[in-house]
């Protein structure tokens, strides 16, 4: 059981006001047509399709369309803690490290730690550059990690950064696209908080640099990386995991 989740208050009064105009959803139908049994008995352990398309087309819609997200590639979860807790399952184990910059959200450390076994090492980010990440940082993290002898296995990022609250650049996002394709190892994007960005003309989600250095096609970049990206979407109580070529490496 997964009891990590925390709750978005600011938003119920939206959520009240859209219930009670669309009295339908809240009886569970369409149209007048009962969805009751749809929805409460066993269905697709991804996600209902119809919801998984609505979602990859506000995804899209958010970043102004410059991506698009294949809703076959979508896993919805309660909450974000659940995808980063079994992604950790899945690419980390017992001497297995992530590499996170500093500050990072304290819940990670129960998150990503406790019942994996996996490691956290820092990225140390400092203050005289406005906690931006630089190569040097990350490659002696990465250096840190094998002194301490764990197998890195990726980098986690949140972009916008919880708890700095900043984004990532576009030099921070291609460093960490060439680290972690050079070092063969994966890249976590949580960007849960992305659809909060409402004056960021620089931000950049990953998807869209991945896009823009057409790495998403070649055979180089699905021999070498993963990405994984999560978003929150705090009206519904709904997280959503987005990965691209999903393979074991390392
Ligand atoms: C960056 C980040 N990732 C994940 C989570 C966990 O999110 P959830 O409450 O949806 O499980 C939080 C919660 O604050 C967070 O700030």
């Amino acid at each position: 059981m997964q009891m990590g989740l925390t709750e978005n208050q600011l938003s119920l009064d939206l959520l009240e006001s859209w219930l009670k105009n669309n009295p339908d959803s809240a009886e569970f139908k369409n149209d007048n047509h009962s969805l009751f049994k749809e929805l409460a008995l066993f269905q697709d352990y991804h996600g209902l399709p119809a919801f998984k398309n609505s979602l990859a087309d506000f995804m899209s819609e958010i970043r102004a369309n410059k991506v698009t997200f294949d809703p076959n590639n979508l896993v919805l979860t309660a909450g974000a803690t659940s995808p980063n807790e079994t992604l950790m399952f899945c690419l980390a184990n017992l001497g297995g490290a992530f590499l996170l910059p500093t500050p990072y959200y304290p819940g990670f450390d129960r998150d990503l730690k406790w019942r994996t076994g996996a490691e956290i090492v820092p990225i140390h980010c400092s203050s005289s550059n406005g906690f931006r990440i630089t190569e040097s940082a990350l490659i002696e993290a990465y250096e840190q990690a094998q002194k301490q002898n764990l197998k890195v296995k990726g980098v986690l990022v949140t972009n916008p950064s919880n708890p700095l609250g900043t984004s990532l650049s576009l030099h921070e996002v291609n460093l960490l696209v060439d680290v972690v394709s050079s070092k063969n190892i994966h890249l976590i994007s949580d960007e849960i908080y992305f659809g909060t960005v409402f004056c960021s003309p620089g931000f950049v989600s990953i998807m869209e640099v991945l896009k823009n250095r057409d790495l998403m096609k070649t055979d180089v970049w699905s021999g070498v990386c993963k990405i994984m990206e999560v978003l929150k979407q705090n009206l519904l109580r709904c997280r959503v995991m987005h990965w691209l070529r999903l393979e074991t490496r390392g």
